[in-house]
């Protein structure tokens, strides 16, 4: 909370610290009503600073108890001391600095710094968390040497984890004392402390030069039996970061600890992650098959961030995405190699489709390396996640595998120990291919999503086809007239017999063979393909090679050909989405009809044997109504929700005894397995479901015999929804209280519940909505329960979300304002949806924007909350 209006901070005024920090030495003394911390620095003044530079540190909610200054007790005149920061005026060039502070652990709702989670102790200090434990130069270019005391009741506390190896242990009168030793240099930001009750899963890896490694998995103990799959996935990140980057373990330790309270997904502290436990605790009795692959991707994530954060980490917090897009990045070739590569294409797509065009048009964009931030949590977005995962998915195409890894490996050895930016990232990859990357550049620079205009003409007589793309980039908040960007446009040119043409193009240049990318750098260009006897039919952007938005007209008989015929699985995808958003823009003017060559097609995909089903499923997949909103002018969610209802409905109809077929050829009753084909057969199966149910008794009795019999937590959930939205009511309501019923006792199941209720447009009205926030499943102190109930609503539960009377939105407000004074950075996040209402209908749009006002009006709010609601009132 704050008095004064909360300053930006910008990229520009980014200054190198007056002093760095060759070692910090912490003891901790846990007790159930405080904990102490003392501190013992070793500061050496940077040889480019003046002499007279004060020392400063960064400190939020502590109770100062003493300073010494190399042995020293320092008194009130020696120091300034404010709400956010110590500054100690006069410091030697070298000098020990020792600080005890007094801290209140079970008072922290924040679940940022020092915390308690249920009967444990643990630290979230990403990104400026560490203040919160004691006054410290809390940030990411300021990294040293870590030694960690814990001192805590034994009985109570049997484990006591920090970073690097534990180098004592011992016991006296009932307190325990645990030292930890971290060899490898960090920023503050990378500690990690645990204190607890908890059980370990252990296993061992050996590294490719033969270094074996302890791996462990903490948690309390009722979920000892959701540790394997976890185990596993790390097991397999760390064979894979060797095999493709050439990357080993750096520790003789790694540690993995689940807590129930965490505002994030995970935490890739030095050798101990700190995880959610919904992103890794799996069994198949309890988690879905969508649990397993997420726990999969973050476990590696979090792996991966070893090198690509924290052997190299960030300069500054504008450098945020060169450690989060990188990694994003590297996870999602990790899941592309471990199942399909074209389906977690297109989940990635639909996620920049869906979320971060949305972020890109709405108040909040902000470029991959923004310039400026108030609230640097609020920063943690899918523009620095997910943009920043494409672009380096850019530069992989555009360098090429053998490129692109050059290009890393000369970047982590150059790098190594460092803290740096974005600009030596790229630097590094254009070092190793001799390419200039100046323009490519734009990419980290510019927000904004690019749209991408193509006309094409074809000259039978010259047996050419002349492209020419243009394109432009809207202006964003702060930001017009664009520059143009490097944008690599894979594609294809596809016969009349569904294969593709050898591609001659010209210039030449413009040309990469290899990835068959055409390089589009300036705002407009004509490229001529030769020798072409027939006119092809164009397959552009094949694998979503850019997160652009392409304009070009093609007929429906076109995307249907390139949804049975195109080499490319994502285009495959991507031509039905297209041919579906027409039918549900034609449903909407109460004029659509399947024809017949299209229920053909559709039938045929799911009677076909050859593709792997979980591309067929998401062939099968009507876009959701947050895709549909994000290719609407003007967005009508009640519109939206009711056309895309009755294509659903026309589909299931029209497909009825194909989907039954399919689901009757999938269905197993082969014991569960979590593995990738396995999924892919119940993702097909389960989605054929969703529309048997739709069209006969037949399959609703299918659903409830699934439901019943099932020996895992993906087909029991899966026929839950689909009985649940089936529109028979009183069978939803018994069913969803016969599933409370058999899982109340277990938080991330009952979770699961809590989702299908509040997303649901039939169970996630605002009085429902009220409802299960009274129920004794919710708390709002837990993250995963808040974003389960209220996110699942403001994000999925459109139709009353955006009730006329502005109920949806007030139920929202009402929450951010709750939540802005105990949990900020959740609040904030929460306040999402609320900042779209430009982009909505003007009377929702209104409506919404009076709740914002609300919001803004409201006495003390916090910066991420302030940051969000006054850049979303311009
Ligand atoms: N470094 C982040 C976690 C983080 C960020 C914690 C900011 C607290 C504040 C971590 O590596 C991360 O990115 N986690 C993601 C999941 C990942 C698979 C993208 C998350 O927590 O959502
Ligand atoms: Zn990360």
């Amino acid at each position: 909370m704050r008095d004064a209006q909360p300053q930006a901070i910008h990229l520009q005024d980014y200054r190198a610290p007056d002093y760095w920090l060759d070692a910090t030495e912490l003891e901790f003394d846990l007790h159930e009503d405080h904990t102490r911390v003392d501190s013992r620095l070793t500061f050496r003044r940077n040889a480019a600073s003046a002499a007279d530079a004060p020392l400063l540190l960064n400190g939020q909610g502590l109770e100062l108890l003493s300073i010494h200054l190399n042995g020293t007790l320092l008194d009130a005149q020696d120091y300034q001391l404010d709400e956010e920061s110590l500054t100690i005026t006069t410091v030697p060039a070298e000098f020990v600095l020792e600080v005890s502070v007094r801290i209140d652990p079970a008072a922290n709702t924040a679940l940022e710094g020092l915390y308690r989670s249920g009967g444990m102790y643990c630290t979230q200090c990403e990104a400026e968390g560490f203040r919160r434990i004691t006054y410290y130069p809390d940030r990411p270019d300021v990294m040293s040497v870590f030694t960690t005391h814990i001192n805590a009741d034994a009985e109570q506390y049997p484990v006591l984890l920090s970073n690097g190896n534990k180098v004592a242990d011992t016991t006296e009168g009932g307190r325990r004392r645990v030292t930890w030793h971290d060899p490898h240099k960090k920023p503050a930001y990378l500690f990690a402390l645990v204190a607890g009750d908890l059980l370990v899963k252990e296993d061992q890896f050996t590294t490719l030069s033969g270094r074996n490694v302890t791996l462990q998995i903490f948690v309390e103990p009722r979920n000892i039996d959701k540790t394997e799959y976890a185990l596993d996935a790390l097991k397999r990140s760390m064979r894979w970061d060797e095999e493709v980057y050439g990357r080993e373990y750096d520790l003789d330790i790694f540690m993995i600890v689940a807590v129930d309270d965490f505002n994030m997904g995970a935490m890739e502290n030095k050798g101990l992650n700190i995880f959610n436990s919904s992103c890794v605790l799996a069994n198949p009795a309890t988690a879905t098959d969508t649990a397993y692959q997420r726990i999969e991707a973050i476990v590696a994530h979090e792996y991966f961030h070893n090198w690509s954060g924290n052997r190299v980490t960030c300069r500054d917090w504008f450098q945020l995405s060169l450690k989060e897009g990188f990694t994003v990045f590297r996870d999602a070739c990790f899941s592309a190699d471990m199942h399909s590569a074209t389906v977690k294409r297109i989940e990635d797509a639909n996620i920049m489709r869906t979320v971060q065009f949305a972020e890109d048009s709405g108040p909040m964009a902000h470029p991959v390396q923004p310039d400026s931030f108030i609230e640097i949590s609020n920063f943690y977005t899918v523009t620095i996640y997910e943009k920043g995962a494409e672009v380096v998915g850019m530069l992989h195409k555009i360098l090429g595998k053998e490129g692109f890894r050059k290009g890393t490996d000369l970047y982590f050895e150059r790098h190594d120990g460092q803290a740096v930016t974005i600009h030596d990232f790229v630097q590094a990859l254009q070092d190793a291919n001799k390419v200039d990357l100046t323009l490519f550049k734009r990419w980290y620079k510019q927000a904004g999503t690019p749209v991408v205009q193509v006309e094409s003409h074809y000259d039978a007589t010259a047996q050419q086809l002349y492209l020419t793309l243009r394109q432009h980039c809207p202006d964003t908040p702060g930001q017009s007239n664009k520059l143009p960007m490097w944008i690599p446009v894979q594609l294809g040119l596809i016969g009349s017999n569904g294969d593709d043409l050898p591609v001659q193009v010209s210039p030449a240049n413009a040309w990469t063979e290899a990835s068959q990318v055409l390089h589009l750098t300036e705002s407009e260009q004509t490229f001529v393909f030769s020798g072409l006897a027939e006119e092809p039919r164009l397959s552009l952007l094949r694998d979503f090679s850019a997160p652009v938005k392409v304009d070009f007209e093609q007929s429906d008989e076109d995307l249907l050909f390139l949804l049975q015929h195109d080499s490319d699985g994502f285009n495959r995808w991507d031509a039905g989405q297209r041919l579906m958003l027409r039918w549900i823009d034609r449903a909407r003017a109460g004029r659509f009809r399947l024809a017949a060559a299209e229920q053909q097609a559709l039938s045929a995909l799911l009677a076909d044997t050859q593709l792997d089903p979980a591309m067929v499923a998401y062939l099968l997949n009507l876009p959701s109504e947050a895709y549909i909103a994000e290719f609407s002018a003007v967005i009508d969610p009640l519109a939206i929700h009711s056309a895309r209802r009755q294509v659903q409905q026309a589909l299931a109809v029209a497909l009825a005894s194909d989907f039954a077929a399919c689901y009757q050829r999938l269905h197993s009753t082969a014991p569960y397995q979590p593995q990738p084909a396995a999924m892919a057969a119940r993702s097909l199966k389960n989605l054929a479901l969703s529309y048997w149910v739709k069209s006969s008794a037949e399959g609703m009795e299918q659903a409830r015999r699934q439901y019943q019999q099932a020996d895992n937590m993906t087909d029991q959930m899966a026929a839950l929804v689909a009985l649940v939205n089936s529109g028979e009511r009183a069978q939803a309501e018994a069913l969803l209280e016969d599933f409370w019923q058999r899982w109340q006792h277990d938080p991330l199941v009952v979770n699961q519940w809590l989702v299908v209720q509040a997303g649901s447009a039939e169970f996630g009205t605002v009085e429902q909505v009220q409802a299960l926030l009274q129920h004794e499943a919710f708390d709002w102190r837990n993250p995963n329960k808040v974003r389960s109930v209220l996110g699942a609503f403001a994000n999925q539960s459109l139709v009353n979300f955006h009730r006329a009377d502005g109920a949806g939105y007030d139920l929202l407000t009402d929450a951010v304002l709750k939540l802005n004074d105990s949990n900020p950075q959740i609040a904030a996040r929460l306040l999402t949806p609320l900042t779209r209402w430009q982009r909505l209908v003007p009377a929702a749009g209104q409506v919404m924007k009076a709740r914002l006002q609300r919001i803004k009006e409201h006495g003390s709010l916090s910066k991420d909350v302030y940051e969000v609601v006054s850049k979303s009132l311009i």
